[in-house]
């Protein structure tokens, strides 16, 4: 299949089946703002998406904008965060809404490269601001993706040393159209379908053009090298 067919099998049944998250808008409804898509991915890193909702939820409540979350206290925000783990995003999350407020205007940077010259956004984070909110054709990988394309492409090397092939696997089939649809679509899949144990072949869009499928190896893929 070539890349073009992927990529309209994969929107087909995101747009079918995409998940219904706090931070995501409604089908077809315009690109939501960065703040709410910075605060979630920031939030999502080490934790599951039902641990996140919650918290996601009572953040924006609170801090409904970049700048009121600027001009919060940093102890009410370490409250807030209190339970969720990882405490270096909480202060980082302050360091940059307050980077945001005083060097960009209160606007986030609509570029990978300004995006990751915040504090607390690496490539990840930078890729999928870039892709959701502002329509960039970016990449965007996590360990869902690198896992979808491990298998789809039966990549068979360990990780972390396949990482540099499944982006660029990654890469290649990330379309222009739509892009931000297609970063979260693959994701999904990971998450949904695609799981680490026991994966979902049957409801897969990808399912007859999977090579790992193919070759029995799905469920063991990606590989991971020995510590
Ligand atoms: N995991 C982290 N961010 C995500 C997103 N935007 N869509 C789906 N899964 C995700």
């Amino acid at each position: 299949a070539t890349a073009a067919d992927l990529g309209a099998r994969l929107l087909a049944w995101y747009d079918r089946d995409r998940r219904d998250l706090p931070w995501r808008p409604a089908p077809g409804a315009p690109p939501p703002d960065p703040y709410p898509v910075w605060l979630s991915e920031i939030m999502l890193q080490q934790t599951t998406v039902a641990a996140v909702k919650p918290y996601y939820v009572r953040f924006l409540a609170r801090w409904p904008t970049v700048q009121a979350l600027a001009a919060a206290d940093d102890a009410a925000v370490m409250a807030e965060w209190a339970g969720l783990g990882y405490y270096a995003r909480a202060r980082n999350l302050l360091k940059c809404a307050r980077a945001v407020v005083a060097d960009h205007g209160g606007r986030f940077p609509d570029t990978e490269a300004g995006l990751r010259a915040l504090p607390g956004i690496g490539a990840y984070t930078a890729a999928a601001i870039a892709t959701i909110c502002f329509g960039q054709r970016a990449v965007v990988v996590d360990g869902n993706v690198e896992r979808v394309m491990a298998r789809l492409f039966a990549v068979e090397d360990p990780l972390p040393g396949a990482k540099p092939t499944l982006r660029r696997l990654a890469d290649a089939l990330t379309p222009t159209a739509r892009a931000g649809d297609h970063a979260q679509a693959v994701m999904d899949l990971g998450a949904t379908l695609c799981t680490p144990r026991a994966p979902a072949c049957g409801l897969c869009p990808w399912m007859a053009a999977c090579a790992g499928r193919r070759a029995g190896l799905a469920e063991r893929l990606p590989a991971k090298a020995p510590k």
